[in-house]
Formats: structure tokens, sequence, C-alpha cells
């Protein structure tokens, strides 16, 4: 097997490409034959040692993937040889083979494709239980979905149109705000143009009736967050996803109050662990609506598993629109 190596995790110009002893499952455990595997914003920080998990070293990166169970632990039996399975396991995907807990492994039903379901779990996992289950939102209700054409974004604008929601995207650049038109936004705001300390304000109140968005979606903190959570509704949601921008803002407490507003947290590996039927019921939600054709994973572009650097370099970059995943040419 080959696997990209993180020795020293100090960036992506550390990482190797080795060729390593394809290891047997132990108990617990099946060989996966990795299909494809998604670039998450995770995958960026853990290898610069900045993510809140530190695996041992040395260690593969890629947190999410797809492929076919090669071989199962001695005591396995929910898995099967042959079987399409999805993982998320925060390390391993960016390899030609990974061991993986066999209880992490989504077998996949018919018709769910491997580069799809290879860049599906993280994302709208993380978009549905912030959406619907804490931001409690409802149709009718306006979302403001910010970095809206990264990975958690596009799917955050599938399920809350899904869910009958009129969606405000906002991003930075037109070419992204087109994106998210294209997979169903109502309306768009180029923040690159409406910027903090500008008209951004100004602008989400004139396509709100001047009410402001129910629930704001924020991956991307930074200096939009304030005047974002300024705009909210009355008895608005602001859910706090991530920090993409870097800074992690400080909001002063008044705003929530003269709103009767909430900041909610969404920490959706959290909720998995903690609360895994619920999080194995919202799983089933979502791929029956990815058969049914309502969630499509946008894809910005699939790069053979090699070339690994040129896809950690787009994201850092900011220049993927939706999801970068890697494939194995063998399949
Ligand atoms: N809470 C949870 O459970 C959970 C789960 C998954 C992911 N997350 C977090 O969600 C965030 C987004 O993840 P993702 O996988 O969707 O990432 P992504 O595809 O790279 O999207 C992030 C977006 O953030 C914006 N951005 C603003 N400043 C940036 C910068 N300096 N560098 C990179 N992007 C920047 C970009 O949009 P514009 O260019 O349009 O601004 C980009 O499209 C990350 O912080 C991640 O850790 C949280």
């Amino acid at each position: 097997m080959h696997a990209w190596l993180c020795e020293n995790p100090v960036g992506v110009d550390a990482l190797t490409w080795k060729a390593l002893p394809t290891p047997a499952p132990g108990p617990g455990e099946v060989l996966v034959e990795i299909a494809a595997a998604s670039l998450n914003f995770p995958d960026l920080l853990i290898v610069q040692n900045k993510y809140q998990f530190k695996p041992p070293l040395p260690f593969v990166p890629g947190s999410e993937f797809a492929g076919i169970v090669r071989a199962v632990g001695p005591d396995v039996t929910q898995l099967q040889v042959g079987q399409p399975i999805a993982c998320l396991t925060g390390t391993g995907g960016f390899a030609t083979h990974t061991l993986a807990p066999a209880e992490r492994c989504i077998p996949l039903p018919p018709g769910f494709d491997l580069t799809d379901a290879a860049a599906f779990i993280m994302t709208y996992a993380t978009s549905h239980h912030a959406l619907l289950d804490r931001g409690a939102l409802r149709a009718g209700e306006t979302v403001l979905v910010l970095g809206a054409a990264g990975g958690v974004g596009t799917a955050a604008i599938q399920i809350a149109k899904h869910a009958g929601a009129r969606v405000i995207a906002a991003a930075s650049s037109a070419a992204k705000c087109a994106l998210a038109q294209r997979i169903g936004a109502d309306a768009t705001l180029d923040y690159s143009v409406h910027t903090a300390s500008g008209s951004f304000r100004d602008e989400l109140k004139r396509l709100t009736d001047g009410r402001g968005p129910d629930v704001i979606y924020d991956p991307v903190g930074g200096e939009l967050a304030e005047p974002a959570l300024r705009s909210i509704a009355w008895r608005g949601r602001y859910l706090v996803i991530g920090f993409a921008a870097g800074p992690i803002p400080s909001l002063p407490l008044n705003l929530p109050l003269l709103k009767g507003a909430s900041i909610v947290g969404v920490f959706w590996g959290e909720f998995a662990r903690r609360e895994p039927q619920a999080n194995a019921a919202m799983l089933r939600t979502l791929a029956q609506g990815y058969l049914q054709g309502h969630y499509r994973p946008v894809i910005d572009a699939v790069l053979p598993m090699t070339e690994l650097p040129q896809a950690y370099a787009r994201m850092a970059a900011r220049q993927v629109m939706g999801k970068l995943v890697l494939r194995n040419d063998t399949h």
C-alpha cells in the first residue's frame, strides 16, 4: 500500500508519499481499499499541529474516505469483504488502504457513488445537525450562510432549501456567489464588495426587508461575525460552526439580549459520540436525501491521490468551491 505520511507536523510540505506494508485487521477492525477521500478543513489544521485532535506520530492524514472492505478482523460480523463503505475516522484516508474501526464504517446503499460518499458525511452531518437540531430551522424562515461556497456551506444551502427555508448565501467572490445560486440559494451577498466595515449590514437588511436573518450559519468567524449577529432577526439563532478565517471572534453579550436571540454552539463530532442513536438516525435521513436527489455534494475537482499537496494548497488559498476529492486510480 501507499500513504501520505506525516512524521513531523510542520505543514503540508513535510508529508511524504510512502510505500508501507499492508496491515491485517485486528479485533474490531477492517481493512479498507480506499477509492476516494475528500479534503475537510481539519485535514489542513492537523498536519500543522493546529487541530484540537493531535494524533500520535507518525500518522496518515485524511479524515473522510470511501472504499471497499477487503478483510475483516476476527470478531467483525456486521461488515463483509467486498462491501462498499464510507468512513470518518479522523486520520488514515490519504492512502490506498487503511485499517478502520468496523463501528465507524457506514455500509453504503446501492446507488451511492463512492466519490460522492467520500465527500458527504462530514459536511452534510454537520450542516443537518446545525440547522435542524441545534438551530431548529423552520420552513419559511430565512437563513444566512457565510462561507457559502465551501464544503459545509454548500451542504448547508441544500439542507436549508430542502427544509423549506429561504437562503441568503454570502461568500468572498462573484464566482462563489454564482455557484451558491446554482445550487439553490435565493439571494447572494458578495462580502468582497459588501465588507464588514461597509455595506454588509445594509445589504443584509435590504435582502430581508429589514427583518434580518432568522438563522445565521457561520463556519468562517473573523470580522463578519459581529456585523452578522447585529443584523439577526428577533428570536434568531446564530450557529457557531467554525473559524476558517482564523481569529475566534468575541461577541458583545448585549446583542443576543437585544434581539431575544441565541448563540448556539455546534460540534457534530461530539454529538455523534454522545448521542450515537440520534446521529445514526440523522445519517439514515441524509442517505435517503442523497438517493432521492435532494442532497448532492458539490465536487470542485477530483484529483489523483498523489496530488494531495496541490489540493491542500487550493484549500489554503480559498480557491475551493464545494469539495476536493482525491481518488486512487485503481477504481
Ligand atoms: N462544528 C463542527 O462540528 C464542524 C464540522 C465540520 C467543519 N467545521 C468547521 O467549519 C469550517 C469550514 O470547513 P469546510 O471543510 O467547509 O472548509 P472549506 O470548504 O475550506 O470552507 C471554508 C470557507 O471559509 C471561508 N474562509 C474565510 N477565510 C478563510 C481563510 N483564511 N482560509 C480558508 N477559508 C476561509 C472560505 O469562503 P470565502 O472565501 O467565501 O470566505 C471557504 O470557502 C472549518 O472551520 C471547520 O473546522 C466545524
